[in-house]
């Protein structure tokens, strides 16, 4: 079975005013060139429209950083899947660690969350991540291992699912998991994929936390890893198209 193509994405949280957010859109329009990953752009909120503008007909995705379980509604400063869908938008992310801890998002909000993402035509990128103490009690696995069962969408498919493995405690804080600690996750995500859907190889499964140029190489070649979920390094136009020019 032939590899998917690899999916770069960059998750740029709450970060950008209009003038640096368009010009960073820009610079990587410039300078992405034709490359073997698909790039993707998750601006927050207020920046969706114009960066969408900005990369126009490049072949780079824009996405969202998460939507509402609803369609539409009584449901103040929430955005509903089908608004991103509205702007363009072919992604968005559900479950980032900054959602379920900072909001106290649960499985079955951000399987909702997903399967709004769906109706609305999206992908969903769904992300998933033991703490630092699940780790350390030995527990890694079996978190996510939960965490995929109750987060997955009806109607999870390749073509409309990716998964982001990302430790909560290596984002944003230079530390990353061991090259076979990445590898013992992504293959437990791998196989438990493959008990039910015949077509598990074809899922995209993204390492995120602290993905940087000095380690993208190493991260990205391993088996099972099929792109990044980039935080503070997607800022940053060279760092990011440094890592997304490490696919091949
Ligand atoms: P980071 O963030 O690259 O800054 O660690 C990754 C993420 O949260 O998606």
């Amino acid at each position: 079975m032939s590899k998917p193509r690899p999916l770069i994405a960059g998750n740029w949280k709450m970060n950008g005013r209009r003038a640096d957010g368009l010009a960073l859109a820009e610079a990587i329009r410039a300078g992405a060139g034709s490359l073997a990953a698909e790039l993707l752009l998750c601006p927050p909120a207020t920046l969706i429209a114009q960066v969408g503008e900005k990369i126009k007909g490049s072949g780079i995705a824009l996405g969202g950083q998460d939507c509402h379980w609803a369609a539409s509604g009584a449901h103040t400063g929430d955005i509903a899947a089908p608004m991103l869908a509205d702007l363009g938008c072919r992604y968005v992310i559900v479950g980032h660690s900054e959602r379920r801890h900072g909001h106290g998002e649960t499985d079955a909000l951000v399987k909702a969350k997903a399967e709004a993402a769906l109706a609305a035509g999206l992908i969903a990128i769904v992300c998933l991540g033991e703490t630092e103490a699940e780790r350390d009690r030995g527990e890694a696995e079996k978190v996510v291992a939960r965490q995929l069962d109750g987060s997955l969408p009806k109607g999870t498919s390749p073509d409309r699912v990716v998964i982001a493995y990302e430790p909560v405690w290596a984002i944003g804080t230079g530390r990353t998991p061991s090259n076979g600690d990445i590898e013992a996750i992504h293959s437990v995500l791998r196989r438990d994929l493959a008990a039910y859907f015949p077509e598990a190889d074809r899922f995209r499964l993204l390492y995120g936390g602290s993905v940087k140029p000095n380690n993208c190489e190493d991260i990205l070649a391993l088996a099972n890893v099929d792109g990044a979920l980039v935080g503070g390094a997607s800022l940053k136009e060279l760092d990011f198209l440094t890592i997304a020019r490490t696919c091949h």
